[in-house]
Parts: structure tokens; sequence; C-alpha cells
């Protein structure tokens, strides 16, 4: 399996992702996205808008700031709560994230251990520094909000905060979305945006960085609501890997389960069934394999400050089963918390039940850079009989659609004309440098998924060849016919 420094080696030299900062040595956790991987990104981004938000009628999109009050955070928790265990090396004064340096060294699961049961796991193993094989101190809880400061004066309250998650600007801004729209419950608001993170120990490449984009929901329902009409067949029998809290516990294996049985045990409610089911979903339909991903079941001890219960996607990473989308019963934690700091009414008026309520939330939360990690990776191919790897994203994100030759160069006026005629429709990529092979080799590593070559019969035949990326068929094609015949394959 490929390592995830190969991936970000291919990533930086096919022009996907680069270290941020580089020419300076770079600085730990921040990467910045190249022109295939700007496309990419923002493909996946539009697939998800599209699919969560513009094609529903009960969601609706915002925009809110990166910068935000510490108001904000005081209510929301996280400047308590949101904090990671950290230890320090005495000798090289190199810190880590407690949790990942056991699972590192022990390979046991520490999920949800607190700083002071992580001390004596370090101590009793005696633990060493991977850096210089020192010894750690006291294990210690560190906040990951990201302070700014306001303008020349230093007040209390001159100090925001960079956000730690989208999902507070949802809930800062749900009241003027319920005044200023006609929504009605259930309803959701969604935004993609940056989210930052003072991350102990930045690692794996785009999987844990310091600033990060992430796609959240937040779905409001009546709190007595049991019910979800819009669960249907699709959801109710969608079967994937399950691993279970119970499993967890009696350190079993995953299962494969429907989200049927899920709810016949009583794991999760009818709404949270659904936007798992939804989330899942959203990954395989844009074609990543469903052995490589699973949903985890949250133990106890690890569900975040604000969650009853929460359900992981995890995809098989080189480095582990990790996490790539987080979906959890918030309940009516947020509201009530500002209801509470803001002093100002979270309720509002239901006009099915013709009373003021407290709406519940169920929050799908998408990491935009997980997100785009997966994708590669799982369509990375090493292609030993073509001698190349062959991305094989779905062509409904690939970052480059069509790619057009002319089969010799004397051929490049017609090309062109292919090119230019193609090019209000699809992203293009004209190349004539090299051996068509050599072409085609550099269009299957960037994932393109068709290729249009105009040869010596097209100038009377009016034909072109069109390469299938995945199965490498040709096909001929007649000019006037293919941008229909593209569009019919692309399946829009
Ligand atoms: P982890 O346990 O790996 O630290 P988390 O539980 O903190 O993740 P959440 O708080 O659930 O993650 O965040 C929601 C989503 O935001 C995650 O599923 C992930 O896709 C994304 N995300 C969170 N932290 C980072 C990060 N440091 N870098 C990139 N993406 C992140
Ligand atoms: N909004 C969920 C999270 O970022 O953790």
């Amino acid at each position: 399996m490929l390592t995830i420094e190969e991936l970000s080696v291919f990533c930086k030299k096919k022009g996907f992702v680069f270290p941020s900062t580089e020419i300076y040595g770079g600085m730990t956790g921040f990467f910045d996205y190249g022109p295939l991987g700007v496309e990419l990104k923002n493909n996946l981004k539009s697939s998800w808008w599209k699919t969560f938000v513009s094609t529903r009628e009960d969601v609706q999109g915002i925009d809110g700031t990166n910068i935000s009050s510490g108001k904000i955070w005081e209510a929301s928790g996280h400047l308590a709560n949101f904090t990671d265990v950290l230890v320090q090396c005495k000798k090289c004064g190199k810190n880590q994230r407690a949790d990942n340096l056991v699972e590192d060294v022990l390979k046991i699961n520490v999920d949800g251990l607190n700083a002071e049961a992580l001390s004596k796991i370090i101590q009793d193993n005696t633990i060493k520094c991977p850096e210089c094989k020192g010894e750690f101190g006291e294990a210690k809880n560190f906040n990951l909000m990201f302070p700014v400061q306001l303008g020349a004066e230093t007040t209390k309250d001159s100090t925001a905060f960079l956000r730690g998650e989208t999902a507070q600007l949802i809930f800062a801004n749900y009241k003027n979305i319920v005044d200023s729209g006609r929504v009605k419950l259930p309803f959701g608001i969604a935004q993609i945006g940056k989210a930052f993170r003072n991350e102990i120990a930045p690692r794996n490449f785009l999987f844990r960085q310091r600033e990060f984009e992430q796609m959240e929901l937040e779905f409001f329902v009546r709190p007595e609501d049991k019910k979800c009409p819009l669960l249907e067949k699709r959801q109710l029998e969608l079967e994937f890997l399950f691993l279970s809290e119970k499993d967890q516990d009696a350190k079993q294996e995953h299962n494969k389960v429907k989200v049927s049985d899920l709810l016949a045990q009583g794991l999760l409610t009818e709404w949270h069934a659904y936007w798992l089911a939804e989330s899942y979903l959203w990954f395989t339909e844009l074609g990543v394999r469903k052995e490589h991903l699973r949903i985890r079941q949250h133990i106890k001890k690890e569900l975040s400050h604000y969650s009853s219960a929460t359900f992981d996607v995890e995809y098989k990473f080189a480095f582990g089963w990790k996490e790539i989308h987080g979906n959890a019963n918030r309940g009516q934690f947020d509201l009530t918390q500002h209801q509470k700091f803001s002093g100002k009414s979270m309720e509002i008026f239901d006009e099915e039940t013709k009373s003021k309520i407290l709406p519940a939330v169920i929050e799908p939360s998408f990491g935009v850079d997980r997100a785009f990690l997966t994708l590669i990776a799982d369509a990375y191919h090493d292609d030993k009989e073509r001698g190349n790897i062959v991305l094989k994203l779905s062509p409904k994100i690939a970052p480059v659609q069509v790619g057009v030759f002319p089969l010799v160069n004397k051929l490049d006026e017609k090309t062109r004309e292919v090119f230019n005629s193609l090019r209000k429709e699809f992203v293009c990529q004209f190349d004539r440098s090299g051996s068509i092979g050599r072409r085609y080799a550099r269009a299957d590593e960037i994932g393109i998924p068709f290729c249009v070559t105009v040869d010596f019969d097209t100038l009377n035949d009016h034909c072109v060849t069109v390469r299938d990326r995945d199965t490498t068929k040709q096909e001929r094609v007649r000019i006037v016919d293919l941008k229909q015949y593209l569009t019919l394959r692309f399946g829009y």
C-alpha cells in the first residue's frame, strides 16, 4: 500500500498540493493547493453543496467569518473543553499528542482517556521520546483554539478567536436565518469554510493540519420527533462495515450491518440514521470503495462535550483506519448555551405544534482536506501493465475532464478547433509534447477520464478517437456528436 509520504510526494510532483511557505523551510501543518488540487477541491466542494444544499428544499447555506468573538467560544464550551492531551520531552522539549504517542508505541486504542490516565500509561510502559529517547514530563490538557488580538488595545474583549469549527457560525446566525427566511422545522443550515486548530503534532500530510476546511450541516428538528419521514429504502438497506462501542470494548473487529440493524438495536435515532446514511453515500457515490470505508461508534468516554452520540466514517489509510467524517447528535446543547450566554431566546415558533420550541440538532461534519486525501488515495492505482499511475477519480470531480491531442504536430490547427469548441463545456487540456503514449500516461496520472485524439483520418471522416482512462478502450466519434457523447459519458 502506498504510504502517506509517497502520496504527498506524488501530490507535489503533479501540482495537487505543496507544503506551505516551502521556500522558507515550510510550516508544519499548513499546505497550499496547486493548479490541479484547487480544481479537484472545488469540484468536491461543489458536489457536496449540490448534494446537501442546492438540490434540497430543506437546507440553506451561509458563509460566516473566520474570526469570531470569544463570547461564542465561551458559550460553545470550546474555550474550556476543546483540548488534547500534551506531553513534553524533558530532554529535547518536543511536544507530542499523548494519545497518538501511546497508540503508536503500544498499538492500543486509548480514545477518551484523560491526562492522568495517559500519563500513567506512559510512565508504566516507560515510553520514551521518539526524537531523542528522553523522558516525558506529566501530561496536561492543551487548548486547540487560536486567539487573535483585535486592534491596538489589549483588553479581554479585544481577544477574538479563529473558528475551531464552522458550526458555531451557523448557531450564531440561526435566529437571523429563521427571522429573515421562511424556514419551517425540520430544516438545515450548511456552510463550507476554513477552520483552525492549534494541533499539538500535525502529521500525515493533509490529514492533521492547523488550518483546514470543513463542510458542515446543522439539521434542526423538533426534539420530540422520533420519526424521520425522509428515511427510505435507500438509507435503511444501506450496508456497511460497522465497529460498535461494544465491539471496541470486547476488542472485536468490525461487522457488516445495515442502517435498519442499528435502528433495531436502538443505537441511534431515525434522524441521526438518515444523515449518517446520506453522509456515507456521498463518499461512495464519488467512487470511494466500500471495503475501504467503515462507520465507528464513539465510545462514551471519547464523546465531545456537546454530543450524546457520534458515529465517524473512517477510511482505511496506509496509517490505519481514521476519521474522515463525524456525525453527531448535538441535541439542544448549542442553542441552550447560546441562549444562556447571549440572553437572547433561541426558541422558534413551530407552525405544526403551534408552540415555541428549542430545536435539537443532528450534525454531519466533513473535512474538505480529509475528503480530498481519501479521494486521491482511493483513486491511486499503480498499473504495472501500463507502466504508469492511473488516478481513477470519478469523472464527476476529476480536475481535468478531457485531454485533447494532435496525433502529430502537423494536426495542431484541426486539434485546436476541437479543443476550443470543447472547452466551453468541459475543463480541457491541450497536450502536444512527447509521444502519444506518453501523453496518455500523463493524462492517466492526473485522472483525466477521456482523451480525444485528432489523426490524419479526422481530416477526411471528421471523426476523432476517444480513449477511456479506466478501460483504455478507444471509440471513433463524429466531431459534431462529440459534446453530446461526452456529456452522456459524464452522466450529466
Ligand atoms: P481527530 O480525532 O482526528 O482529531 P476530530 O474528532 O478532532 O478528529 P472533528 O472534531 O470531528 O475531528 O472534526 C470534524 C471533521 O473536521 C473531521 O471529520 C475532519 O474531517 C475534519 N478535521 C478535524 N480536524 C482536522 C485537522 N486537524 N486537519 C484536517 N481536517 C480536520
Ligand atoms: N463541528 C464538529 C467538529 O468540528 O468537531
